[in-house]
């Protein structure tokens, strides 16, 4: 087995590379253009490892796509590659349209190529996952859950250029016969996360005895997922799930924002006692523009489809995750240095040109 994965050096991406070669034998292309947000350090684990091999490219690029799906032959495609940080998003959209709109379509079309020159048995058997988001689907009230048949109505410049992503790997599917599935999936959490996410940021800042900045009030609910549940989920949708199909990924594990920042300040009261106590940082801040105010995942099509479940809690995945960033400091300090944490994203505090 084949298969070529974009974005394999960001947060998820990596998870998928790491899971791929080393639980499942694969053999793996990792494509990606080490933007901020995609370092080989995350890939430590399968350096020099003979089934993998990494090209540094953007998805942007048509040449070097039909170069890589000409040298690579790949049996599947997982396209993560994104720009993913809806503050930054919200500061400057053009890179999210560049890679989210046009990176999708140029690597869609290039896959279509590839996939239509295959012998009938291999087309047959090809895959393409286009990895998205649950914030496609916009915001929830109280009560209800996002399922697969939610109608489309992104909020942020990133959700609207991943539902336009989305969009394209559908239409793909429905004019060209391209073998595509789609997973649209809610909050990560885990290690190798880049610490402008709410989590590690929230983690180093506690460490450093920063603020840790709550948006608006800190009732914003999210769905939180431990990113190795979400890349398991994700093979098993690229191995057996239905062409044409969209897979809802989550771990029914909805938390207010301040609860997940007070849950973080008491496992680093425990694990950190030295720079704490870590509640005393707490800072409400001005609230994001266009904040969803909540996300949650009906999955029941993967776990009842597939025979997905999520292995870990939020209990369970977060307390790895603080012990994760206490030990492995060599991986986050270079990245802490390129970004100190200064707050994105608000409306009229700079634009790009
Ligand atoms: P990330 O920002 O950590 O990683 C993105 C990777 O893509 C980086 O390695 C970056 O270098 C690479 N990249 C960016 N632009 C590129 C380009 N033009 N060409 C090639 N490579 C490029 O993102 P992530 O959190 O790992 O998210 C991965 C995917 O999963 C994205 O498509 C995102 O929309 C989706 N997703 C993320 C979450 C989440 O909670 N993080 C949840 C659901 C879905
Ligand atoms: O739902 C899936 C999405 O989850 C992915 O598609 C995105 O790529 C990923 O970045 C994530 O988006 P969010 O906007 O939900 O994640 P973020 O970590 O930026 O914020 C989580 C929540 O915490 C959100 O309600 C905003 C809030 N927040 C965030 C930061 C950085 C704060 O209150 N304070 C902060 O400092």
């Amino acid at each position: 087995m084949r298969v070529l994965v974009t974005g394999g050096a960001g947060f998820i991406g990596s998870a998928v590379v790491r899971h791929l070669v080393l639980v499942k034998g694969y053999e793996v292309l990792t494509v990606d253009k080490l933007t901020y947000a995609g370092t080989l350090t995350s890939l430590y684990k399968v350096d020099g490892h003979p089934l993998h091999r990494f090209l540094r490219a953007d998805i942007c690029d048509r040449s070097a796509m039909v170069e890589a799906f000409a040298s690579f032959r790949p049996d599947r495609v997982m396209h993560l590659a994104a720009e993913s940080h809806v503050d930054r998003s919200i500061t400057g959209a053009r890179d999210f349209v560049e890679t989210n709109v046009i990176g999708t379509f140029t690597l869609l079309d290039v896959a279509r190529n590839h996939w239509e020159g295959l012998p009938a048995v291999d087309r047959a058997a090809f895959r393409f996952l286009h990895v998205s988001t649950d914030e496609v689907y916009g915001s929830l009230g109280a009560d209800g859950l996002f399922t697969e048949a939610t109608a489309y109505d992104p909020s942020s410049p990133y959700s609207a250029s991943k539902a336009a992503s989305d969009h394209l790997a559908k239409a793909w599917q429905r004019t060209y016969g391209l073998p595509v599935v789609v997973s649209n999936c809610s909050n990560n959490y885990g290690p190798y996360h880049f610490p402008e996410k709410l989590i590690p940021l929230m983690i180093l800042n506690a460490l450093e005895a920063k603020p840790l900045t709550i948006y608006g009030d800190g009732a914003n609910i999210r769905d939180w997922l431990y990113v190795e549940d979400h890349a398991r989920a994700l093979d098993l949708i690229a191995e057996r799930g239905r062409p044409g199909q969209t897979y809802n990924v989550g771990g029914r594990n909805e938390r207010r924002n301040l609860d997940v920042v007070q849950h973080i300040c008491t496992l680093m009261d425990a694990l950190h006692p030295q720079s704490g106590p870590h509640e005393r940082h707490i800072a409400f801040v001005e609230d994001r523009p266009g904040h969803d105010a909540r996300y949650a995942i009906d999955a029941t099509r993967l776990e009842t489809e597939l025979g997905w479940r999520a292995e870990e809690t939020f209990e369970t995945g977060i307390e790895k995750t603080v012990r994760w960033y206490l030990e492995n400091e060599w991986w986050w300090a270079p990245l802490r240095q390129g970004y100190d944490g200064r707050r994105l994203g608000l409306v009229g505090t700079g634009r790009e040109p």
